[in-house]
């Protein structure tokens, strides 16, 4: 934004001396402003912790250069939101071991009713859960199956040990929120930053 006035009223100044100074005017050289890579974050949440983390994927995905973030609730996203992404982001808790309803349908109607067209748009998923195994992982990769067939790129956040430096890969991000191990803890935040910037970094590449 900054670069593009600074473009147009350098221009503008080029124009007024050459009418003051009558030399002609020199022909436009266009030069290429970046365009920001969009990352949009999208997730349910009814008592907060999914929120939660959506925050933390977001503030990773900022941490890449040259990345604008949009982080919507999954009843607001618009068609112009999810056409506008070069990344998407999902989350929702996990009820009954599955995604919600809620998410599930609103998800369909995106392709069924908005007709959107996902193809090579990167993608990443995360969860929360009360339980140690209470369905997370599961709510993780249907989030990404939804994704792959809708012909999306998917990808999760990566590791890094750093003691031995070697680094591994999670499908997503998850939390475990309740009542044995309450509240999203700093490492399943880090986990939630971790994907937004993966996502990020892979949309710019792709861009
Ligand atoms: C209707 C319902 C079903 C749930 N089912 C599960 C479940 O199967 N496994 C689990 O670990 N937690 C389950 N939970 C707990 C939620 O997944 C957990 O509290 C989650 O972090 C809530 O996210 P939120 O604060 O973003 O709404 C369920 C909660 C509700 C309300």
């Amino acid at each position: 934004m900054k670069n593009k006035c600074f473009y147009h009223c350098r221009w503008l100044l080029v124009l007024l001396v050459c009418q003051l100074t009558h030399v002609a005017i020199p022909e436009v050289t266009t030069t290429s402003v970046e365009s920001p890579v969009r990352i949009l974050v999208v997730y349910y949440s009814r008592t907060g912790h999914t929120e939660r983390m959506a925050s933390g994927v977001v503030q990773g995905a900022e941490s890449v250069p040259n990345v604008v973030t949009m982080l919507k609730k999954v009843t607001e996203v618009t068609i112009e939101d999810l056409n506008a992404a070069d990344g998407i982001i999902l989350g929702c808790p996990t009820y009954f071991a599955n995604m919600p309803g809620d998410m599930k349908t609103l998800m369909d109607d995106w392709n069924w009713k908005m007709k959107v067209d996902f193809t090579d748009k990167v993608g990443g998923a995360f969860a929360t859960a009360g339980g140690q195994v209470g369905g997370q992982g599961h709510v993780v990769t249907s989030l990404l199956l939804f994704m792959l067939n809708n012909r999306m790129v998917v990808a999760g956040p990566l590791y890094q040990n750093e003691q031995t430096g070697s680094i591994w890969g999670e499908p997503g991000a998850a939390a475990i929120t309740g009542p044995l191990d309450p509240g999203v803890s700093t490492q399943e935040l880090d986990g939630a930053r971790k994907l937004g910037r993966r996502i990020a970094l892979l949309a710019a590449k792709m861009k």
